[in-house]
């Protein structure tokens, strides 16, 4: 049985906006990196699609699925996340990425289930990690807007933690799972249950 699980993913600054809204002002806004829609660079998008897409999930899944094929027990776990069910404020390359990898992990489930090679994805919350920490977390570890939002969202009230991805992580990955194939599994606290209401 071999797993392949791709997990490099990130987002890219030139890919985001500097707000949640566009509002008429922000065609005078002239402050340094100020950033709305029309300033999004396509360096910043190309790169996101690049990480998180091709570079993360689709070649890494052309070399190493090679040796599956044919075999039995052999899985693809996809890293998506919130993003991919609705889209973040401020972040459209990231998010469309995610889009991305949870529409492929549907595409490539049917293409391989003839072959042995299931195809999940796990569409995991909000963790504390080296990608987010600084966006989500002060200096003093207090916590940003964008932080208090989040957790505010969240109907559990806190950061996943890596132990709350494991038991899924093991399932979808283990024979017992053996007729379970494009599917994503959120694990993320209800948030992606939770209206805001
Ligand atoms: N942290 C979250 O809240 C969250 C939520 C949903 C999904 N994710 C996804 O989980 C995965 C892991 O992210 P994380 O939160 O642990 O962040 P992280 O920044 O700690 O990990 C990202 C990993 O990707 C690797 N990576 C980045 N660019 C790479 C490249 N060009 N080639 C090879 N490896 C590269 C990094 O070395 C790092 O190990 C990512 O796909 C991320 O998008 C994270």
């Amino acid at each position: 049985m071999d797993i392949l699980i791709n997990g490099a993913g990130g987002n890219h600054p030139l890919g985001t906006t500097s707000n949640p809204f566009f509002q008429m002002e922000d065609l005078n806004n002239t402050a340094e990196g100020f950033k709305t829609f029309f300033d999004l660079d396509p360096k910043g998008i190309e790169f996101t699609f690049n990480l998180n897409f091709l570079g993360g999930t689709l070649i890494p899944t052309q070399v190493f699925a090679t040796d599956m094929v044919g075999r039995d027990g052999c899985s693809v776990l996809n890293i998506s996340s919130m993003n991919a069910f609705t889209p973040l404020t401020k972040i459209p390359a990231y998010s469309g990425a995610k889009a991305a990898v949870s529409n492929f992990t549907q595409w490539l489930a049917v293409h391989f289930s003839k072959v042995g090679i299931r195809v999940n994805a796990i569409a995991p919350g909000f963790f504390l990690t080296d990608q987010n920490r600084a966006l989500l977390t002060n200096d003093d570890g207090s916590a940003t807007p964008r932080g208090e939002q989040i957790i505010s969202q969240t109907p559990m009230g806190r950061y996943g933690t890596p132990a709350d991805l494991v038991s899924t992580v093991n399932w979808l990955c283990d024979d017992g799972a053996a007729f379970i194939t494009g599917i994503v599994v959120p694990i993320d606290g209800g948030f992606s249950a939770y209206s805001g209401v």
